[in-house]
């Protein structure tokens, strides 16, 4: 698969991922309604578990809108993405298995057209994932996988940092950029998992990405650090 493909398909298979995790940002501002997922409690080593940073309404509230990214992708995917794909079909080579298996009837290549496009072989000779369909219209579950994981995955940051006594906040360089993306890519593969070019393609990105947002979350005042 060529690199440019790779990066699109990744960016378009993460994207749930990147709506919870940016909007757990925006949702979990302010306390009116709103408490920390430790309750305030600390661990065994009298420090917070998770710390302030971790709130109910951001872990609810980065989901559900990651959920909602998830389906309109699932529509877009199915009304714009594969349509465009499919008028992309090797239409030439359909002809020529349909003329070899004896079938010079209509509805017999209309059958081997609508059973060949977006088939593996399909998207084999196109150069792209033979899963490829799943990822461009992908389900609403997995939608909620990929955000409910990335908060988890941050979840599971935080409770690291501070166990490395690093107070809310403080950086923890490639553990802040990462922990989300982790996260969401196990939970996630328990649905679907997707070719190794996509998960280095997101591995390689996701810090870069991560810290461009976040300078301009700083800078918007959304968030209190660049970080
Ligand atoms: N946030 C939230 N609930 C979550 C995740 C994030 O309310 N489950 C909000 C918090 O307001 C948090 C902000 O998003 O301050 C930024 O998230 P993050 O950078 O992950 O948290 P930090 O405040 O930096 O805390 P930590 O040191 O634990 O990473
Ligand atoms: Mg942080």
């Amino acid at each position: 698969m060529d690199i440019l493909p790779a990066i699109i398909l990744a960016l378009w298979f993460i994207l749930p991922a990147y709506a919870s995790n940016g909007l757990a940002v925006i949702f979990g501002r302010g306390s009116r309604l709103n408490k920390p997922l430790d309750f305030g409690h600390n661990f065994i080593d009298g420090r917070r578990i998770f710390g302030d940073g971790k709130t109910f309404r951001g872990l609810v509230g980065g989901t559900a809108f990651g959920t909602l990214i998830g389906a309109i992708q699932l529509l877009s995917g199915e009304k714009i993405a594969l349509p465009w794909l499919g008028s992309n079909a090797p239409i030439g080579l359909w002809i020529y298995l349909a003329s070899y298996l004896g079938a010079s009837h209509d509805l017999l290549y209309f059958l081997i057209y609508q059973w060949l496009t977006f088939s593996p072989l399909f998207f084999i000779l196109l150069d792209l994932p033979i899963n490829s369909k799943s990822i461009l219209a992908p389900t609403m579950f997995h939608g909620f996988l990929l955000s409910f994981g990335a908060l988890l995955g941050d979840l599971v940051g935080s409770f690291m940092k501070r166990r490395l006594g690093l107070e809310r906040g403080q950086p923890a360089p490639f553990l802040d950029q990462l922990d989300f993306i982790v996260g969401a890519l196990a939970l996630s593969f328990i649905e679907f998992i997707p070719q190794i070019e996509i998960i280095i393609a997101l591995l390689v990105f996701t810090p870069i990405i991560h810290l461009t947002a976040n300078i301009i979350g700083f800078k918007l005042k959304l968030k209190k650090e660049p970080w």
